[in-house]
């Protein structure tokens, strides 16, 4: 009897697991969707700088079976098609191999940008020909491909160097920063910076939640953003709790601010209701907040990586805002899905250009 009521307690735990885990992917599925049908209605070239990773092909095949995007492999032909021929992917990818072929024009176009930042020619053409980050990043700057994919086999600094040194950022933009969109059962959020500024100003943070809740309203989503802190709304005062609440009030003076913003506030404060409506109901929060800015990187890396794995929400990301032209550096290690996603956030940035 023990076993038998064991069994179907673990069923009935299975059920509701199944059930809550349908909720959230049907939230994250939603909000993909969105995307994805945006991507397909006028798909881009997406240059994917790691042309030789196997992941990499198996994403380029996705996108185009899809209709997600036209994938450009940057890196060596042979390679990238034994790879695809070894995987039985029926598929012609588009490659373009910085080694073979003439890529004078690129090398000079990369001298022009960094001559006067310590480049000399020759590293130009070495870099060119031997790096495939900065290949395509000019490649995305001359406006050969519309947008760039790479970071699955660099660590995040080493990718994101070269797209900020070549493309950089938008003309109204000073800097770049990395979002996460997570999601949860009935809920989504936006977290950032979770991946650039380590240590931002007041007027970083501002700009950061301007293009967060730019992003937000592609997915379809009304931003109303919390600047977070250990402190709500001057119960602690210090350097630290000064830089969101300054942010904020840059936001509040600022015309060019059509969502609700408010803060500094604690993480439980934003995304509480009880909370927000009950002792903070002075707040110009109206609803809970769906983007929080961390003030600093510590908090925003560290922040949404225990929301994804303890809190179990499902992550697309990171998402780099900011910039002049769409780029996104992935973590070392993403799964294809997660490349397939980016590539179609890529798309939808480009169409926007
Ligand atoms: N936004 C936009 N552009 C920037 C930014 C920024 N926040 N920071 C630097 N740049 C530009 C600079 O202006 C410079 O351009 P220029 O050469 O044309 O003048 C170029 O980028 C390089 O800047 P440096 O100061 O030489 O580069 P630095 O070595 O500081 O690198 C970087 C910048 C890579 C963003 C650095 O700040 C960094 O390492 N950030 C943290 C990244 C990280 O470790 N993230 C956590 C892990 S990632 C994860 O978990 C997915």
């Amino acid at each position: 009897a023990a076993m038998t009521s064991g069994s179907a307690r673990t069923d009935l735990d299975m059920q509701a697991y199944e059930e809550r885990l349908e909720a959230r992917l049907g939230k994250s599925r939603e909000m993909m969707r969105v995307i994805l049908n945006k991507a397909k209605s006028d798909p881009k070239r997406v240059a994917l700088a790691e042309g030789t990773d196997e992941k990499m092909v198996r994403a380029a095949y996705q996108m185009q079976d899809q209709g997600i995007a036209e994938p450009v492999l940057v890196g060596d032909r042979d390679s990238i098609t034994a790879i695809a021929a070894d995987l039985g992917l029926d598929f012609e990818p588009e490659v373009v191999d910085p080694k073979n072929g003439d890529w004078d024009h690129y090398a000079d176009r990369l001298y022009e940008l960094r001559q006067r930042k310590g480049l000399t020619k020759n590293e130009a053409h070495e870099w060119i020909r031997g790096d495939t980050n900065y290949f395509a990043s000019v490649m995305v700057e001359e406006g050969d491909a519309d947008a760039m994919l790479t970071g699955l086999t660099h660590h995040y600094p080493s990718a994101l160097r070269p797209p900020l040194q070549v493309i950089g950022t938008a003309p109204e933009a000073n800097y770049a920063a990395g979002v996460y969109m997570l999601t949860f059962k009935n809920r989504v959020i936006f977290c950032a910076d979770t991946t650039v500024n380590l240590d931002p100003d007041a007027e970083t943070l501002a700009e950061v939640t301007k293009h967060t809740a730019e992003l937000a309203r592609r997915f379809n989503v009304e931003p109303r953003a919390a600047m977070l802190s250990y402190s709500n709304f001057g119960s602690v005062t210090n350097e630290g709790t000064k830089k969101p609440r300054d942010a904020v009030e840059l936001m509040h003076d600022d015309p060019e601010v059509d969502f609700q913003v408010d803060g500094e506030m604690q993480a439980d404060t934003a995304v509480v209701e009880d909370i927000l409506e009950g002792t903070y109901e002075f707040s110009d929060l109206e609803d809970p907040a769906n983007v929080l800015v961390f003030p600093n990187l510590e908090a925003g890396n560290i922040g949404y990586k225990l929301l994804q794995r303890l809190g179990g929400a499902e992550a697309i990301g990171p998402m780099l805002v900011g910039m002049d032209k769409p780029v996104h550096v992935l973590q070392r290690g993403d799964e294809v899905k997660d490349i397939v996603n980016l590539g179609a956030v890529a798309v939808v940035d480009a169409q926007n250009e």
